[in-house]
């Protein structure tokens, strides 16, 4: 296992265009001392670049559940990221699905009190339908962090995301962490 003194962090992503820059936060990750490993949703995967991530983490990317009885492959979270949160992930982790192995991964990260993050991927015309802002406040009070506004990500104007990647604030997600994963330390 990859020791780093903050503890493995889980890095999830999306079918977005930002899953193409996840290399971004995994090394903003190394460098803030985390261990990352990267679970992508089933549909994300055509959108990374699985070998060069497997190589930067030294962890297997998983995006489906193990079979029953086998061992887990990536060792337990101490936090976990959603970068490049999908509109359709976020309304699914409010509305507790987990047909996913990274909404089984969120949806029951609540309940076991692991920080939280996530910083969506949304466009405006998204962001505008009404599922969507309730999810937000679900998962708010719920106590995850969505950096969604001012202090994270503004919705882009539909069609326009891939503009947005430049300025896409994946630090503020790291910024968003606990200093110190419980128990990471010792
Ligand atoms: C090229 C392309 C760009 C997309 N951009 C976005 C996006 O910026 N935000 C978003 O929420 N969904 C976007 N989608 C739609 C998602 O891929 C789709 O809703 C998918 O079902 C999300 O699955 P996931 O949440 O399991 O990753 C995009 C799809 C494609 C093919």
């Amino acid at each position: 296992m990859i020791k780093r003194p903050r503890g493995v962090l889980y890095i999830i992503t999306c079918a977005t265009p930002a899953a193409h820059e996840i290399g971004k936060l995994v090394s903003l990750a190394q460098e803030s001392n985390w261990a990352p490993c990267v679970i992508a949703t089933p549909s994300a995967l055509s959108f990374i670049d699985q070998a060069a991530i497997e190589q930067q983490t030294g962890y297997p990317v998983r995006s489906q559940y193990k079979k029953p009885g086998t061992p887990d492959i990536l060792p337990p979270a101490d936090a976990m990221i959603v970068g490049g949160a999908s509109f359709n992930t976020i309304n699914k982790w409010a509305a507790g699905i987990s047909d996913t192995l990274a909404l089984g991964l969120l949806t029951e990260a609540i309940g076991l009190g692991i920080p939280l993050v996530a910083l969506p991927f949304v466009n405006s015309a998204h962001a505008a339908h009404p599922a969507f802002d309730r999810s937000v406040e679900t998962l708010r009070a719920a106590g995850v962090n969505v950096l969604l506004g001012p202090e994270g990500y503004k919705p882009h104007p539909p069609h326009e995301g891939s503009k947005k990647l430049a300025s896409y604030p994946w630090q503020a997600a790291i910024a968003a962490l606990p200093p110190d994963a419980p128990d990471a330390a010792g």
